[in-house]
């Protein structure tokens, strides 16, 4: 809400729309507004798909003007994506509007007990649930805060609701149970967003609300409750980013401008964690270090593609300092009784903060009394928040759902903590650590060059490719986890099917699939640092070649030996190889994204898909 002063602030449905234009990676199958302005009812305006229809809509149809209002954009989870099950839902005669994130368990019993009293439902959500019971509660209670207390305190699940009521025509009240919520404080005008992209145009200043916390804004206060009705003071904190930064700065895409974005992104997580000696310092890590010496087992959890920087750590981790280091789906994880305790370190991946299946893991590990480092891309957000200590990725605001610079921060941030831990336990000497932190600084300028000189050659490729109805990848050692990172893109971007291998499991399988001109994409080690390793992928690539494949090579500049079995050689620059990940992934981004623009795709909204899955 704004108040209405000299200097006219901007009418809600402007920040609004804005601010869902921002957040529409969050999901994207429908979207609606609400505006209060003090006449009888709140004036709503709800559609079905990306955000274009509802503002197609309001153009030939304006709302009224307001000061007050909500705003949402959805991924479908309890009713499909139509018209009516879009938020925000309505209730008290159309006198209060809601909007929800999450997912309300028990959502079924409480529509039981509102039909019984005769409440009239329009959709099949959980949310509309929600709308009535607050409805319910405001009529008890004649407060709306009170009323949004008592809800939450019945409602069980996961949820973020925002309400607002046209007997409150300058409040917003919202509520938060493991789902995203922060606030910005600006001046004359406070905003509420699942995150920070929501107001970032308006205010850097904002504050975290806990969980089980009730907020109510208004033009100028911020008043935090917990679910017990004391009061709260909330974390403030600085958005180190503006609103240029969550622009597309001249791309045809965020995914294209995000892919350029990372000589930048691995840059500036490096930066400032080094002394005047060249030793690493991570100021960030607020655990014991006689807990991080004693430590005896490190498990990294994530989802997605987070998940495969974990693996990529662990060759890392496990190379410098000696721990045995697991990596695991973190849903997978959460649910299969593991073996964790005081001596096991717990890594949480993840860009956003705000993976559900992430966060019930950080919690189940914590349970069994394990350290928790989050390393994670989102200030502010859950994970950090929950864990030990947080040790954050600086790539800037990521808008494309399918994450590229997120992923490349992550095994960047990764990688220093292998370093900190090797450091720390003496595995490795200083010099030997300030060796390979040189190495990682001339990565973002080996970063630019393959995206001035490479990214052609892959475009090219990819065009030459779209027909391609099934990709295989292949890679051993950190080659694996890019491999599988190169599919899902081509998967989340293309709809193509693409599968990852281990390159030496292909004998034990995969090499079935292989047939006349099946496209398969092999990622080479270098040849200065293993050698065994160079020679056992060059024979898998002979052995598709030899069954019809059409080979794409990714291998590392002045490997001539590639190019004789390769129908197209990649070059990255050299590297060390446990660091060549964050080379040799980046074709692969390119590819996907190349071919997926010349099917004429969406590569930022993916179908399907949301950027922040706040659900288990
Ligand atoms: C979703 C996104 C993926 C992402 C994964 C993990 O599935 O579509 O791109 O890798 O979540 O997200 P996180 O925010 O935890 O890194």
């Amino acid at each position: 809400p704004a108040a209405p002063g000299a200097s006219e602030p901007a009418p809600a449905i402007d920040v609004i729309l804005a601010g869902l234009r921002r957040m529409e990676y969050r999901g994207y199958d429908s979207a609606g507004v609400a505006l209060v302005n003090g006449s009888e009812g709140v004036h709503a305006a709800k559609r079905a798909g990306k955000l274009g229809n509802l503002l197609a809509d309001l153009e030939a149809t304006p709302l009224p003007e307001a000061h007050t209002g909500i705003g949402h954009t959805r991924w479908a989870t309890h009713g499909g994506p139509t018209d009516n099950n879009a938020h925000p839902h309505l209730a008290d005669d159309g006198k209060l509007a809601l909007i929800h994130n999450g997912i309300i368990e028990n959502y079924a019993q409480l529509k039981q007990q509102l039909l019984d009293e005769g409440v009239e439902f329009h959709s099949e959500t959980d949310t509309e649930v929600a709308a009535h019971w607050l409805a319910g509660k405001l009529r008890q209670s004649g407060d709306l805060t009170e009323a949004m207390r008592l809800t939450a305190q019945d409602l069980e699940g996961a949820f973020t609701l925002l309400a607002v009521h046209v007997d409150f025509p300058d409040t917003v009240v919202g509520a938060r149970r493991n789902s995203p919520l922060v606030i910005g404080l600006g001046e004359g005008v406070n905003f509420l967003g699942s995150d920070v992209a929501a107001f970032i145009e308006h205010t850097r200043e904002a504050l975290e609300i806990g969980q089980d916390e009730v907020v109510t804004i208004t033009p100028d206060s911020v008043a935090i409750v917990d679910l017990q009705g004391n009061p709260v003071q909330g974390k403030p904190f600085h958005v180190d980013w503006d609103a240029a930064a969550a622009e597309k700065g001249g791309y045809d895409s965020f995914m294209e401008k995000e892919i350029h974005d990372q000589p930048q992104a691995v840059a500036d997580t490096l930066l400032g964690r080094t002394d005047a000696e060249g030793r690493l310092v991570l100021d960030e890590m607020n655990i014991d270090e006689s807990v991080l010496k004693s430590i005896d087992k490190i498990v990294v959890i994530a989802c997605g593609t987070a998940s495969y920087a974990g693996q990529v750590a662990r060759y890392a981790i496990e190379h410098w300092c000696r721990i045995p280091t697991e990596v695991e789906l973190a849903h997978e994880f959460r649910y299969r009784d593991p073996v964790v305790n005081e001596k096991t370190l717990v890594v949480a991946v993840s860009q956003s903060g705000e993976t559900m299946d992430t966060i019930m893991a950080v919690r189940h590990a914590r349970e069994q009394g394990a350290k928790v480092i989050a390393i994670c891309n989102t200030n502010g957000s859950t994970i950090p928040r929950e864990s030990d200590a947080a040790l954050y990725t600086h790539a800037g605001p990521e808008i494309a759902v399918a994450s590229t610079k997120a992923f490349l921060a992550q095994i960047t941030a990764c990688y220093l903590l292998g370093l900190y831990l090797a450091q720390l336990r003496g595995n490795k000497f200083a010099d030997e650590v300030r060796a390979i932190l040189d190495e990682l600084h001339q990565i973002p300028a080996k970063l630019s060059q393959i995206l001035e000189q490479t990214k052609g050659q892959v475009q090219d490729l990819a065009l030459r490719y779209s027909e391609a109805g099934s990709v295989l990848f292949l890679g051993r050692h950190v080659g694996f986890p890019v491999a599988l990172e190169g599919a899902l893109k081509l998967k989340e971007l293309a709809y193509i099917h693409a599968e990852g291998f281990a390159a030496g499991e292909l004998k034990h399988g995969p090499i079935a699939l292989i047939e006349e001109g099946q496209l398969v994409f092999i990622i080479v080690p270098s040849k200065r640092g293993r050698d065994s390793l160079h020679a056992k992928v060059i024979s898998n690539i002979q052995e598709v070649r030899a069954r019809g494949a059409n080979t794409l090579v990714i291998a590392e500049e002045g490997d001539e030996a590639v190019r004789e079995y390769a129908s197209e050689v990649i070059y990255v620059p050299q590297s060390p190889t446990l660091l060549a990940p964050l080379l040799t992934t980046v074709p692969l981004q390119i590819f996907a994204m190349a071919l997926a623009t010349s099917k004429g795709l969406d590569v930022d909204q993916p179908r399907n898909l949301a950027k922040s899955v706040t659900v288990e």
